[in-house]
């Protein structure tokens, strides 16, 4: 536990609001300002173009790998989305017969096709987004670190629509930067086992039940680690 940053100063910004303004109906509105968002966010499903994706059909049934379409999730800050020439890949003209009779999946995957033949890239929406003055979260560190998608996006291989399924807030980031150094088992998995999403629900589950026999492993992932989570301010601030 870190003296330099108490869990107390989780409440910062909301203190920091009710103390600079007067009267209640501010005190208020600052309140639910702050307050309010973190768990309005979660479940946030926004509506995706065409017939949107899929990840239970593609991640789940299908068993592509996370990285066969977010390429960059190790080695970058950033995790891509992919472009319509790599759902094109499998869902070409060509390739309709085989892939499914129905008259009813080709409508559905017609957006495909079109985005592709004109050259577009297929306008997303956006899930999860950090604000700007958030400067640095970097995948690739968190990823080769052992930390799962699952621990932040949720058991994205039983959703047919991607929501939100963490709160995403400065607690959120906080909590497990602090946590993990005395319960390393509730979130470091082996790194080749980061996007095995149905491995990693099953085994931090086990993790919490019986932390004596996770600990050990887990430790020795935390110890390899360039270096401990940070919780100083310009970690992720400017
Ligand atoms: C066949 C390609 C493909 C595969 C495989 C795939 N995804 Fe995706 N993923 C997408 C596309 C396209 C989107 C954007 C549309 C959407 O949000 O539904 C997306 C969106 C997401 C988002 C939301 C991004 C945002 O806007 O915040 C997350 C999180 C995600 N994927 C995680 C995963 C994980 C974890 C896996 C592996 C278990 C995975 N994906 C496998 C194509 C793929
Ligand atoms: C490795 C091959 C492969 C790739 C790559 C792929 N798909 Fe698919 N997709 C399939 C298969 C197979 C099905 C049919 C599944 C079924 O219905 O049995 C399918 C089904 C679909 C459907 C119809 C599902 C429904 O709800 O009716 C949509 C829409 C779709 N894919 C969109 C995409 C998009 C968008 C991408 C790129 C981000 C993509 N696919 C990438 C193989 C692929
Ligand atoms: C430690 C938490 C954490 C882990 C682990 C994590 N993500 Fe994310 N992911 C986030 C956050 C936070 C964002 C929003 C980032 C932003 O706004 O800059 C995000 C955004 C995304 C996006 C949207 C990117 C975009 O530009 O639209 C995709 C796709 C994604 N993650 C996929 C994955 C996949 C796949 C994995 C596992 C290989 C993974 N993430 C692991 C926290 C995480
Ligand atoms: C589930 C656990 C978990 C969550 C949630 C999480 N992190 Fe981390 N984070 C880690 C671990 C573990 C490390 C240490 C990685 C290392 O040193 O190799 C780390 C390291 C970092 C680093 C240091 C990167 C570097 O180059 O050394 C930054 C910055 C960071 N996290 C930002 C964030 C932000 C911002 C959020 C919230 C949006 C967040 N993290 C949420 C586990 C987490
Ligand atoms: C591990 C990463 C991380 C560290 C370290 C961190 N922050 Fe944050 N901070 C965030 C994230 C992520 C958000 C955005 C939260 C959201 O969108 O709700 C945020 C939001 C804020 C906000 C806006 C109000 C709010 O809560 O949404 C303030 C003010 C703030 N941080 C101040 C600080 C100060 C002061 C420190 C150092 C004592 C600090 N932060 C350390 C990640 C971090």
């Amino acid at each position: 536990m870190s003296v330099l940053f108490p869990k107390w100063m989780n409440a910062f910004p909301t203190i920091a609001a009710l103390a600079g303004v007067g009267g209640l109906t501010t005190a208020v509105a600052g309140f639910w300002y702050y307050a309010t968002p973190k768990f309005w966010e979660v479940g946030y499903m926004p509506a995706q173009p065409g017939a949107g994706f899929n990840h239970q059909i593609h991640a789940g049934r299908l068993g592509m790998d996370c990285r066969y379409c977010h390429s960059n999730v190790e080695r970058s800050a950033e995790a891509n989305i992919p472009s319509a020439s790599v759902c094109f890949g499998c869902h070409a003209e060509a390739r309709l017969a085989k892939l499914a009779q129905s008259e009813v999946h080709r409508e559905r995957t017609d957006f495909v096709r079109e985005a592709y033949a004109g050259d577009a890239s297929i306008p997303w929406t956006r899930v999860h987004k950090l604000p700007d003055y958030v400067r640095n979260f970097p995948h690739d560190v968190h990823v080769s670190a052992g930390v799962s998608c699952f621990s932040c996006h949720g058991q994205i291989l039983s959703m047919p629509v991607v929501f939100q399924s963490q709160s995403i807030s400065m607690s959120w980031c906080l909590d497990c930067h602090r946590s993990v150094r005395e319960r390393p088992e509730e979130v470091l998995v082996p790194r080749d086992k980061v996007t095995n999403l149905v491995w990693v629900e099953e085994h931090l589950k086990q993790a919490r039940q019986d932390p004596g026999k996770h600990r050990p492993a887990a430790r020795l992932i935390l110890e390899s680690l360039r270096d401990a989570p940070p919780e100083n301010c310009g970690a992720c601030h400017y």
